[in-house]
Protein backbone atom coordinates (compact mmCIF):
# COMPACT_ATOMS: atom_id res chain seq x y z
CA UNK A 1 0.00 0.00 0.00
CA UNK A 2 1.15 3.30 -0.49
CA UNK A 3 3.14 5.37 2.17
CA UNK A 4 1.84 8.30 3.04
CA UNK A 5 3.64 12.33 4.21
CA UNK A 6 1.90 13.97 6.76
CA UNK A 7 3.24 17.38 6.97
CA UNK A 8 1.80 18.92 10.00
CA UNK A 9 1.59 22.75 9.63
CA UNK A 10 -0.07 25.55 11.25
CA UNK A 11 2.70 28.22 10.37
CA UNK A 12 2.46 30.55 13.67
CA UNK A 13 4.68 29.67 16.40
CA UNK A 14 2.89 28.31 19.68
CA UNK A 15 -0.47 27.30 17.84
CA UNK A 16 0.71 23.05 18.80
CA UNK A 17 2.13 21.54 15.71
CA UNK A 18 5.47 19.94 17.67
CA UNK A 19 2.40 19.40 20.02
CA UNK A 20 0.51 17.79 17.05
CA UNK A 21 3.51 15.94 15.32
CA UNK A 22 4.98 13.61 18.25
CA UNK A 23 1.02 12.61 18.56
CA UNK A 24 0.90 11.26 15.06
CA UNK A 25 4.33 9.43 15.56
CA UNK A 26 3.36 8.00 18.35
CA UNK A 27 0.04 7.39 17.13
CA UNK A 28 1.64 5.74 13.59
CA UNK A 29 3.81 3.95 15.76
CA UNK A 30 1.45 2.31 18.28
CA UNK A 31 -0.49 1.14 14.98
CA UNK A 32 2.81 -0.82 13.78
CA UNK A 33 4.55 1.75 10.97
CA UNK A 34 8.06 2.76 10.71
CA UNK A 35 7.83 6.34 10.86
CA UNK A 36 10.29 8.42 9.47
CA UNK A 37 10.64 12.22 11.38
CA UNK A 38 11.81 15.28 9.29
CA UNK A 39 11.76 18.07 11.94
CA UNK A 40 12.32 21.60 9.64
CA UNK A 41 12.29 23.20 12.49
CA UNK A 42 16.21 23.99 12.76
CA UNK A 43 15.88 26.37 15.81
CA UNK A 44 14.10 24.70 17.95
CA UNK A 45 13.59 21.13 16.87
CA UNK A 46 12.10 20.33 20.21
CA UNK A 47 10.15 16.97 18.43
CA UNK A 48 13.85 15.94 16.88
CA UNK A 49 15.30 16.41 20.39
CA UNK A 50 12.19 14.22 22.24
CA UNK A 51 12.07 11.54 19.29
CA UNK A 52 15.98 11.11 17.58
CA UNK A 53 16.61 8.14 20.58
CA UNK A 54 13.78 5.95 19.23
CA UNK A 55 12.71 6.73 15.77
CA UNK A 56 14.62 7.57 12.17
CA UNK A 57 14.60 11.66 12.01
CA UNK A 58 16.17 13.78 9.88
CA UNK A 59 16.78 17.80 10.46
CA UNK A 60 15.68 19.50 7.15
CA UNK A 61 15.42 23.30 6.30
CA UNK A 62 12.41 23.96 4.32
CA UNK A 63 13.46 26.76 3.60
CA UNK A 64 15.06 26.50 0.57
CA UNK A 65 14.78 24.31 -2.78
CA UNK A 66 18.20 22.14 -0.84
CA UNK A 67 15.72 21.25 1.69
CA UNK A 68 12.51 20.19 -0.34
CA UNK A 69 14.85 17.92 -2.88
CA UNK A 70 16.23 16.91 0.35
CA UNK A 71 13.02 15.54 1.42
CA UNK A 72 11.95 14.25 -1.75
CA UNK A 73 14.73 12.04 -1.91
CA UNK A 74 14.48 10.68 1.73
CA UNK A 75 10.75 9.97 0.92
CA UNK A 76 12.24 8.47 -2.16
CA UNK A 77 15.02 6.31 -0.05
CA UNK A 78 12.36 5.18 2.65
CA UNK A 79 9.51 3.51 0.78
CA UNK A 80 8.61 1.71 3.71
CA UNK A 81 8.53 4.27 6.15
CA UNK A 82 5.56 6.96 7.19
CA UNK A 83 7.17 10.10 7.01
CA UNK A 84 5.69 13.09 9.56
CA UNK A 85 6.96 16.08 8.83
CA UNK A 86 7.29 19.31 11.51
CA UNK A 87 7.01 22.48 10.06
CA UNK A 88 8.75 25.31 11.41
CA UNK A 89 6.85 28.31 12.16
CA UNK A 90 8.33 30.47 9.50
CA UNK A 91 7.58 27.88 6.78
CA UNK A 92 4.69 29.13 5.00
CA UNK A 93 6.76 30.81 2.72
CA UNK A 94 8.77 27.75 1.95
CA UNK A 95 5.94 25.48 1.06
CA UNK A 96 4.13 28.58 -1.08
CA UNK A 97 7.27 28.82 -3.09
CA UNK A 98 8.47 24.79 -3.46
CA UNK A 99 5.73 23.20 -2.39
CA UNK A 100 5.09 22.52 -5.94
CA UNK A 101 8.07 20.47 -5.65
CA UNK A 102 6.90 18.03 -3.18
CA UNK A 103 3.38 18.06 -4.69
CA UNK A 104 4.78 17.04 -8.43
CA UNK A 105 6.83 13.81 -7.68
CA UNK A 106 3.88 12.48 -5.28
CA UNK A 107 2.43 10.10 -8.20
CA UNK A 108 6.06 8.79 -8.87
CA UNK A 109 6.93 8.24 -5.23
CA UNK A 110 3.55 6.70 -4.92
CA UNK A 111 2.55 8.69 -2.06
CA UNK A 112 -0.16 10.56 -0.50
CA UNK A 113 0.51 13.90 1.09
CA UNK A 114 -1.81 14.68 3.51
CA UNK A 115 -2.03 17.82 5.68
CA UNK A 116 -2.47 18.46 9.39
CA UNK A 117 -3.02 22.20 10.21
CA UNK A 118 -3.29 23.32 13.32
CA UNK A 119 -5.14 26.52 14.19
CA UNK A 120 -5.99 28.45 17.71
CA UNK A 121 -8.72 30.72 17.89
CA UNK A 122 -7.02 34.15 16.21
CA UNK A 123 -8.41 35.39 12.64
CA UNK A 124 -4.23 35.19 11.10
CA UNK A 125 -4.50 31.72 11.75
CA UNK A 126 -6.65 31.13 9.43
CA UNK A 127 -5.29 33.91 6.82
CA UNK A 128 -2.41 31.47 7.02
CA UNK A 129 -4.37 28.77 6.43
CA UNK A 130 -5.86 30.42 3.36
CA UNK A 131 -2.72 31.37 1.58
CA UNK A 132 -1.63 27.38 2.63
CA UNK A 133 -4.94 26.16 0.21
CA UNK A 134 -3.93 28.54 -2.37
CA UNK A 135 -0.09 27.12 -2.86
CA UNK A 136 -0.88 23.58 -2.92
CA UNK A 137 -4.65 24.05 -4.40
CA UNK A 138 -5.12 19.83 -4.61
CA UNK A 139 -3.49 19.00 -0.98
CA UNK A 140 -5.73 17.42 1.51
CA UNK A 141 -5.88 19.25 4.34
CA UNK A 142 -7.46 18.61 8.21
CA UNK A 143 -7.99 21.43 10.49
CA UNK A 144 -6.92 20.65 14.04
CA UNK A 145 -8.76 23.21 16.01
CA UNK A 146 -6.31 22.70 19.26
CA UNK A 147 -8.05 22.20 22.03
CA UNK A 148 -5.39 23.53 24.32
CA UNK A 149 -6.99 26.95 23.38
CA UNK A 150 -10.35 26.38 24.81
CA UNK A 151 -13.51 24.17 23.72
CA UNK A 152 -14.63 23.91 20.06
CA UNK A 153 -17.17 26.23 19.75
CA UNK A 154 -14.89 28.42 21.15
CA UNK A 155 -13.08 28.35 17.47
CA UNK A 156 -16.38 30.48 16.08
CA UNK A 157 -14.49 32.27 13.86
CA UNK A 158 -13.30 28.92 12.05
CA UNK A 159 -16.00 26.91 12.42
CA UNK A 160 -18.64 29.09 10.58
CA UNK A 161 -16.16 30.33 7.57
CA UNK A 162 -16.02 30.19 4.14
CA UNK A 163 -12.80 28.59 4.62
CA UNK A 164 -14.09 25.54 7.18
CA UNK A 165 -16.80 24.80 4.10
CA UNK A 166 -13.84 24.61 1.53
CA UNK A 167 -12.13 22.86 3.23
CA UNK A 168 -14.55 20.28 3.75
CA UNK A 169 -15.83 19.99 0.56
CA UNK A 170 -12.49 19.08 -0.46
CA UNK A 171 -12.67 16.30 1.63
CA UNK A 172 -10.59 17.84 4.37
CA UNK A 173 -12.21 16.75 8.15
CA UNK A 174 -12.10 19.60 10.86
CA UNK A 175 -11.31 18.11 14.29
CA UNK A 176 -10.81 19.04 18.07
CA UNK A 177 -7.40 18.00 19.22
CA UNK A 178 -7.30 17.18 22.96
CA UNK A 179 -5.73 19.64 25.58
CA UNK A 180 -2.76 17.58 27.76
CA UNK A 181 -3.16 18.58 31.49
CA UNK A 182 -0.03 21.99 32.09
CA UNK A 183 2.10 20.14 34.56
CA UNK A 184 2.05 16.80 32.09
CA UNK A 185 3.07 18.83 28.73
CA UNK A 186 5.50 21.02 30.59
CA UNK A 187 7.04 17.93 31.74
CA UNK A 188 7.14 15.77 28.20
CA UNK A 189 8.91 19.37 26.93
CA UNK A 190 11.52 19.94 29.59
CA UNK A 191 12.57 16.20 29.58
CA UNK A 192 12.93 16.17 26.04
CA UNK A 193 11.11 12.27 25.61
CA UNK A 194 8.82 10.89 23.04
CA UNK A 195 5.06 10.14 24.65
CA UNK A 196 5.84 6.36 24.94
CA UNK A 197 9.15 6.59 27.12
CA UNK A 198 6.85 9.24 29.45
CA UNK A 199 4.71 6.54 29.85
CA UNK A 200 7.44 4.23 31.29
CA UNK A 201 9.32 7.20 33.19
CA UNK A 202 6.46 9.80 34.69
CA UNK A 203 4.96 9.60 37.78
CA UNK A 204 1.87 7.35 38.12
CA UNK A 205 -0.46 10.25 38.23
CA UNK A 206 1.10 12.10 35.52
CA UNK A 207 1.17 8.39 33.61
CA UNK A 208 -2.82 8.71 34.30
CA UNK A 209 -3.07 11.87 32.45
CA UNK A 210 -0.83 11.16 30.04
CA UNK A 211 -2.60 8.01 29.14
CA UNK A 212 -6.20 9.53 29.03
CA UNK A 213 -4.84 12.18 26.30
CA UNK A 214 -3.52 9.35 24.46
CA UNK A 215 -7.24 7.50 24.16
CA UNK A 216 -8.51 10.77 23.08
CA UNK A 217 -5.79 11.74 20.60
CA UNK A 218 -6.51 8.46 19.22
CA UNK A 219 -9.61 8.59 18.55
CA UNK A 220 -9.11 11.48 16.70
CA UNK A 221 -6.48 10.29 14.38
CA UNK A 222 -8.31 7.31 14.09
CA UNK A 223 -10.98 9.21 12.23
CA UNK A 224 -8.12 10.71 10.07
CA UNK A 225 -5.83 8.22 9.43
CA UNK A 226 -7.83 5.15 8.63
CA UNK A 227 -9.49 6.74 5.31
N1 LIG B 1 -3.04 20.19 23.14
C1 LIG B 1 -2.19 20.72 24.04
N2 LIG B 1 -2.20 20.30 25.33
C2 LIG B 1 -1.37 20.83 26.24
N3 LIG B 1 -0.46 21.76 25.97
C3 LIG B 1 -0.38 22.23 24.72
C4 LIG B 1 -1.23 21.73 23.69
N4 LIG B 1 -0.93 22.38 22.55
C5 LIG B 1 0.05 23.24 22.84
N5 LIG B 1 0.40 23.16 24.16
C6 LIG B 1 1.39 23.99 24.87
O1 LIG B 1 1.76 25.10 24.05
C7 LIG B 1 3.15 25.12 23.83
C8 LIG B 1 3.43 25.40 22.37
O2 LIG B 1 3.04 24.26 21.59
P1 LIG B 1 3.97 23.69 20.43
O3 LIG B 1 3.41 22.40 20.03
O4 LIG B 1 5.39 23.73 20.84
O5 LIG B 1 3.70 24.81 19.32
P2 LIG B 1 4.43 25.04 17.92
O6 LIG B 1 5.23 23.83 17.60
O7 LIG B 1 3.32 25.30 16.94
O8 LIG B 1 5.28 26.26 18.10
C9 LIG B 1 3.69 23.76 24.27
O9 LIG B 1 4.89 23.92 24.94
C10 LIG B 1 2.65 23.22 25.19
O10 LIG B 1 3.00 23.54 26.52
MG1 LIG C 1 7.19 23.52 17.12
Amino acid sequence: MAKRIYLIGGSKGGVGKSMVTMATVDYLQQQGETVLLIESDTGNPDVWKAYKETTETELVNLDDADGWIQLVNLCDSHPESVVVVNSAARNNQGVSAYGETLNGTLAELKRTLITLWVINRQRDSLELLKEYMDAIPNAIIHVFRNGYFGEEKKFELYNGSKLRTAIEERGGKSVTFPDLADRVSDDLYSKRISIAAALQEFPIGNRAELSRWRTEVRKVLDVIVDE
